[in-house]
């Protein structure tokens, strides 16, 4: 298959490139740093700066994931702009250049977040399920999605991925966490009670490439392991897993002092279920959280078996 991925250079990105290389797809990225792509993806990976310059090239799918990172730094109107612009507009690029090619591709599979959902409580979510509470991060994945659906009158089907905390040995959220759970700093953040749909990053992957080969799937899909777990029982496994205490809470007023209304990302959560997945048949290769932490932090990278 011929595959264009934006965000191809960020932490699924890679994977992803990774995992349909091995395949024998075709892969280009359009990314802001072109030149950095084949080293970032595969010396096999193409990089384009623009859109105009695949507009002679057969594609067969698109892989929407670019954005800037949503919980790097407080939500000032400049970074609230720059959330939306790298999502939005940029998707709506995406769209219009679809729109203008003769050739279309037959998939869109669009990024989203279980954070459209917003702070979901206790309730149990599904693809069925409405929005919560429309706060910040909820308009954004809301926005994003509308924005990525207008594809569909172009006569492209079109998935959106509606991705939990992604869980990897080499980037992203556990990342993060490790160097004071390491210390014996971990704890819950707040209650602890918030819960919080994560999945092992060779899920994702495997279920974004599930979802690139069944013809019917399209419309919203929960990206997340069918066990989620509270935030105190997360540090508690991440404790577990590292043999260290995880006793130190963080405190909600700290982190709504420090970070604002990004704090509501922490401090919320959503009791996500990949309904949609597992009743049109993907199987999860990490269902439990304590598994997918040995996996990931008990085994040096390149032994790790690849499970996609
Ligand atoms: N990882 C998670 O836990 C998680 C959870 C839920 C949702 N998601 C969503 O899934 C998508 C992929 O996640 P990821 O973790 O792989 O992301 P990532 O590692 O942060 O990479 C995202 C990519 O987006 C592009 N990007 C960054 N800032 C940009 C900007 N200002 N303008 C345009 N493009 C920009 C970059 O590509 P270039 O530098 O090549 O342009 C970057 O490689 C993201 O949109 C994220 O919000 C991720």
């Amino acid at each position: 298959m011929n595959i264009l991925l934006t965000g191809g250079t960020g932490l699924i990105g890679r994977a992803l490139c990774r995992h349909w290389t091995a395949q024998g797809h075709n892969l280009w990225v359009w990314s802001r740093t072109p030149q950095r792509v084949a080293q970032l993806c595969g010396a096999q990976v193409r990089g384009v700066g623009e859109l105009s310059e695949l507009d002679a090239q057969t594609l067969d799918a698109v892989v929407n994931l670019a954005g800037a990172p949503i919980a790097d730094r407080p939500w000032s109107k400049a970074r609230r702009a720059l959330l939306w612009q790298s999502r939005v507009r940029l998707t709506e690029q995406l769209v219009a250049w679809l729109g203008q090619r003769e050739q279309k591709p037959q998939v869109l599979i669009s990024g989203s977040a279980v954070g459209w959902y917003g702070d979901g409580g206790e309730h149990s979510l599904t693809e069925d399920s409405q929005v919560v509470t429309g706060d910040f991060a909820s308009q954004l994945c809301g926005a994003w999605e509308e924005t990525a659906r207008e594809a569909e009158a172009l006569g492209i089907r079109v998935v959106l991925v509606r991705t939990g905390l992604v869980l990897a040995a080499d980037g992203g959220f556990l990342q993060r966490l490790l160097p004071p759970f390491r210390l014996g700093l971990g704890g819950r953040i707040g209650s602890g009670r918030q819960w919080m749909p994560w999945i092992h990053l060779d899920d994702e992957i495997g279920l974004i490439d599930f979802l690139l080969h069944q013809p019917q799937a399209r419309g919203p899909y929960n990206a997340c392991a069918p066990q989620p777990v509270r935030n105190a029982d997360f540090a508690r496994a991440l404790g577990r897993v590292l043999h260290r205490p995880a006793l130190l809470p963080v405190p909600a007023s700290v982190l709504k002092l420090s970070l604002g209304e990004l704090s509501g990302l922490l401090l919320g959560g959503q009791r996500a279920l990949p309904a949609r997945a597992q009743a049109e048949g993907f199987v999860f290769h990490f269902d439990s959280l304590d598994t997918a932490l040995a996996d990931l932090l008990t085994q040096p990278g390149s032994q790790r078996l690849r499970h996609v």
